[in-house]
């Protein structure tokens, strides 16, 4: 399976902060809000990813992240020259996906809970269809809404419903079968003159090929596109790391457990930022 991290888009409810830097560069404490959404494709097996974002952007990010060798991946990058909605993504990373199935993650989003490696890869494994992750949330009205009948079933999507059906907001993480380009080519833009991933997802459904998998009350999904919610977010990973002495979404840690580098190769990445603490858990871990 491939993979597409969602990159680019305005960040204008975080201006002016995004008027000089990506959104998805910003710090989450201790690290790029990107690593969080590239650990997830990480955890679930996928190493052959594509990063898009403005053209402006798409340089810091490939000085960021490089080629992706150094963690055992493959990256490449393609740019969106204007935000045309997260369909959009497909069409940009045709050539990337190539006829595979993919999954699609949303830069700013943050996923967090236990086995989440494991819900994924099971989720991914040869799919059908599109795989659509569920959370309870207080406001569904600000989502993408899942209406669900009473065994669970994906029977309706619905984009911000003013009465909205459920609480189980749609999240930014989406696996798609080999159909999903040609889904996103046959679309309309909508009214806003984006590409919607809900009409993606609701072509899934009228095929009877859309599921959903409910991340229960033990996962974490923060999403950091508002100025608070970003804060609350870095204040999530800087509680967890400090009582619990691990880190959340590091990527040298999470390539050397997947097999992706080896001991040795996860600990000169380490050294080569030693000065931080960051840096010293890397070196840390892979010296244990
Ligand atoms: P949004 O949060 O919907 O949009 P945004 O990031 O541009 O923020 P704002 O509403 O504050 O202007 O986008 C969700 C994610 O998808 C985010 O990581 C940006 C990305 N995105 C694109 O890369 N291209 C797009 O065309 C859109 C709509 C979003």
């Amino acid at each position: 399976m491939k993979g597409i991290v969602l990159a680019g888009g305005r960040g204008s409810r975080l201006y002016p902060i995004t008027q000089g830097v990506s959104k998805q560069l910003l710090p989450v404490y201790d690290k790029p809000m990107i690593y969080y959404p590239v650990s997830v494709l990480m955890l679930a097996g996928i190493t052959d990813i594509e990063i898009i974002s403005t053209p402006e952007d798409l340089p810091a990010f490939r000085r960021l992240l490089g080629d992706g060798g150094h963690l055992g991946l493959r990256l490449t990058y393609a740019t969106q020259d204007e935000p045309r909605g997260l369909a959009d993504a497909f069409l940009v990373s045709a050539d990337h996906i190539d006829g595979e199935p993919v999954a699609l993650v949303l830069g700013d989003n943050i996923f967090h809970g236990p086995s989440l490696g494991a819900t994924l890869t099971g989720a991914a494994h040869d799919i059908t269809g599109c795989v659509l992750f569920g959370y309870p949330v207080r406001d569904p009205e600000r989502y993408g809404v899942a209406e669900l009948d009473d065994a669970g079933r994906l029977v309706g999507l619905q984009e911000k419903p003013a009465d909205p059906p459920s609480n189980v907001a749609v999240t930014g993480l989406y696996l798609y079968d080999r159909d999903v380009v040609g889904i996103a080519a046959g679309l309309k833009p909508s009214e806003r003159g984006e590409l919607e991933i809900t009409d993606v997802n609701r072509t899934y459904l009228e095929r009877g090929a859309a599921h959903i998998e409910l991340l229960g009350r033990g996962y974490a999904w923060l999403d950091t596109g508002t100025h608070d919610s970003l804060v609350d977010a870095a204040q999530y990973v800087q509680v967890l790391e400090h009582r619990q002495g691990t880190r959340i979404a590091c990527l040298e840690e999470i390539a050397w457990r997947k097999g992706y580098i080896d001991r040795e190769s996860c600990y000169l990445l380490g050294r080569a930022q030693h000065t931080s603490p960051y840096g010293q858990y890397v070196m840390r871990l892979a010296a244990a």
